[in-house]
């Protein structure tokens, strides 16, 4: 998904294409900044890592490079290939992709905190990457949804139901672990930030709710049904005096913002 969904191993499973695009357009926009950041080059091959329903991966081709976008999503594929029918896309899990030729950029933006075998996702990149290729990546980074999180778990406490375990279901690392895992592979960095951006969400005051049945299910998974609307009510509650005014919700996101090349 850019700021975007792809799934089980690497992504979250079922995602609503249509839902996707209708109300969480913001993903996408803040997106395009990161695409002015990659720069893509007429002729050039570049792998949109996540591609959700391809509106970045259509940009990079507008540029003139020839964009592959990969999700592990068929739907979001199916959707993307009819919104963009002149880029390719592939539906691949992110950790196990490959390619015959390889990449002179690979670009993400919000992806790559949802795939679960990072070790496989940094494998890949050193692989798919030509010598010399960039990397130009945003995803959560730690700290990202801090104060969500701690709502919906005080939330869940409440009910008896807490989250198994404590680990997230998103990998949001810090500066110093995934630059190193780079490095790992061959990746060297010349660009890191770990920014706050506070992100405005649609639907006014249910913005937090579907926020939640969009992006934050994997939170609830365990939680029986009759106790769903208990607990959402109650993060909506401990939140509003925060991330809800005038009319609208804005969540705690924080990104991290990287950009490297793999060595010569
Ligand atoms: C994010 O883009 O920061 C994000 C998306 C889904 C769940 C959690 C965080």
């Amino acid at each position: 998904m850019n700021d975007q969904p792809n799934a089980a191993q690497t992504t979250v499973g079922a995602w609503d294409a249509d839902l996707y695009d209708s109300k969480h357009a913001f993903v996408s926009e803040y997106g395009l900044e990161l695409v002015e950041m990659l720069a893509p080059q007429p002729g050039e091959r570049i792998l949109d890592l996540g591609c959700g329903t391809g509106r970045l991966a259509s940009e990079i081709s507008k540029a003139g490079a020839d964009a592959v976008g990969v999700d592990i999503d068929p739907a979001m594929i199916e959707r993307a290939r009819a919104a963009y029918p002149d880029v390719e896309f592939v539906v691949a899990d992110a950790a196990r992709y490959a390619c015959d030729e390889p990449f002179d950029a690979v670009f993400s933006n919000a992806a790559i905190h949802w795939m679960k075998d990072t070790h496989g996702v940094m494998a890949m990149l050193g692989e798919v990457l030509k010598p010399g290729g960039r990397l130009v990546v945003e995803l959560g980074g730690r700290g990202n949804i801090a104060g969500i999180i701690k709502a919906v778990d005080q939330a869940l406490n409440a009910v008896g139901h807490p989250r198994p375990g404590q680990g997230l279901p998103w990998y949001f690392p810090s500066v110093g672990d995934f630059t190193s895992r780079l490095e790992e592979r061959g990746i060297v960095t010349s660009y890191a930030a770990l920014f706050d951006r506070p992100t405005p969400l649609e639907d006014g005051a249910n913005g937090m709710r579907h926020w939640m049945s969009m992006f934050g299910a994997e939170l609830l998974v365990h939680l029986p049904d009759e106790f769903r609307e208990q607990v959402v009510s109650e993060v909506e509650s401990r939140l509003r005096p925060v991330m809800f005014h005038d009319g609208l919700w804005t969540a705690d996101y924080r990104r991290l913002r990287v950009t490297a090349h793999k060595e010569t």
